[in-house]
């Protein structure tokens, strides 16, 4: 009856991995319980979480090639537009968000253009409103912009609006960290960068008022939800975050910081479960209205 908070089912998203072909359904060897789907199998995954309660999902594209640009991140039929156009057919009530970033596109695996051996920030802003422009009339519900470009957000809302998408929501990866933790998924997303780190454009990770700053840039620039990523190694930063915008806030719990939990657990060094309920609900203690967690269906089957 004392109890502070609650972790819902609603306050989850799922994130999912969309590849070409059909029938495909590839395991992500370091995210036990991940696998990257075909459009086909995705939409299976996807109303499997929408029985549970699951009330979103956020899908990433693995194109069929990759080049130097990324011009497959806006293609009309590209995986991920294909991908949001058949969960919308098939669980309409889905809300569907896609990932906004080019490093899942780009032969050298960066979020952007790159000149003279790094990205290019302003160059790679119309580029990613074409991206989310492609997302909105394949008919995602809301788009996620995860490169941390400066402007991409005023860039994105211009581009949206223009088109007559005044209705989509941004919710921006507002303060991303440089961080260890995101390994997996670019295993799952095959996006790891072929040369360098992507410091020049992610966040250092000892920096909390720098994540405020951001934060409030890209609700200036007009970002709808804000999201803090990873989760559990910045929980001061949600909570800070929370506090100084009152915004509504995200926080993605990522791949390194699931596998290491999963990992701990298969060796029978911890409980799963119990360290999954755990490790979600410090990161709504914190101040995370929304979790992106690769846990979703299991949490919600927890749950009960
Ligand atoms: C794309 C992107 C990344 C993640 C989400 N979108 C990886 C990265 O920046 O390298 C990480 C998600 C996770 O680790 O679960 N830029």
């Amino acid at each position: 009856m004392v109890r502070e908070t609650v972790v819902r089912v609603d306050d989850l998203i799922l994130p999912l991995f969309a590849v070409p072909g059909e029938g495909v359904r590839k395991p992500v060897e370091s995210m036990p319980g991940v696998a990257q789907t075909s459009v086909d199998e995705l939409v299976k995954d996807a109303a499997e979480a929408a029985e549970l309660g699951v009330p979103a999902v956020l899908l990433f594209g693995i194109p069929e090639h990759k080049d130097e640009q990324g011009s497959e991140a806006w293609a009309e039929h590209g995986v991920v537009q294909e991908a949001v156009r058949a969960v919308k057919k098939e669980v309409p009530d889905l809300v569907v968000i896609t990932d906004v970033c080019m490093c899942e596109y780009t032969s050298h695996g960066h979020c952007g253009v790159i000149r003279d051996g790094d990205v290019a920030n302003d160059e790679t802003l119309s580029l990613l409103a074409r991206e989310a422009l492609s997302h909105a009339r394949a008919g995602a519900d809301m788009v996620a912009p995860s490169d941390m470009m400066d402007g991409r957000v005023a860039a994105i809302r211009e581009a949206l609006d223009d088109d007559g998408y005044t209705h989509i929501p941004i919710m921006s990866y507002a303060a991303k960290f440089s961080s260890a933790f995101y390994g997996p998924f670019r295993d799952a997303a095959e996006s790891a960068p072929q040369f360098g780190d992507r410091r020049s454009y992610q966040m250092d990770p000892a920096n909390g008022d720098e994540a405020v700053r951001e934060v409030l840039l890209d609700i200036e620039e007009g970002a709808d939800i804000v999201m803090v990523k990873p989760a559990l190694a910045y929980l001061d930063i949600i909570r800070r975050v929370k506090e100084e915008t009152r915004y509504p806030l995200a926080a993605y719990h990522v791949s390194g910081e699931y596998a290491a939990i999963q990992a701990a657990a298969r060796l029978g060094w911890l409980d799963l479960d119990a360290a999954m309920r755990e490790a979600l609900l410090s990161i709504k203690r914190a101040g995370a209205d929304l979790i992106m967690t690769y846990w979703a269906r299991e949490f919600a089957k927890a749950a009960g």
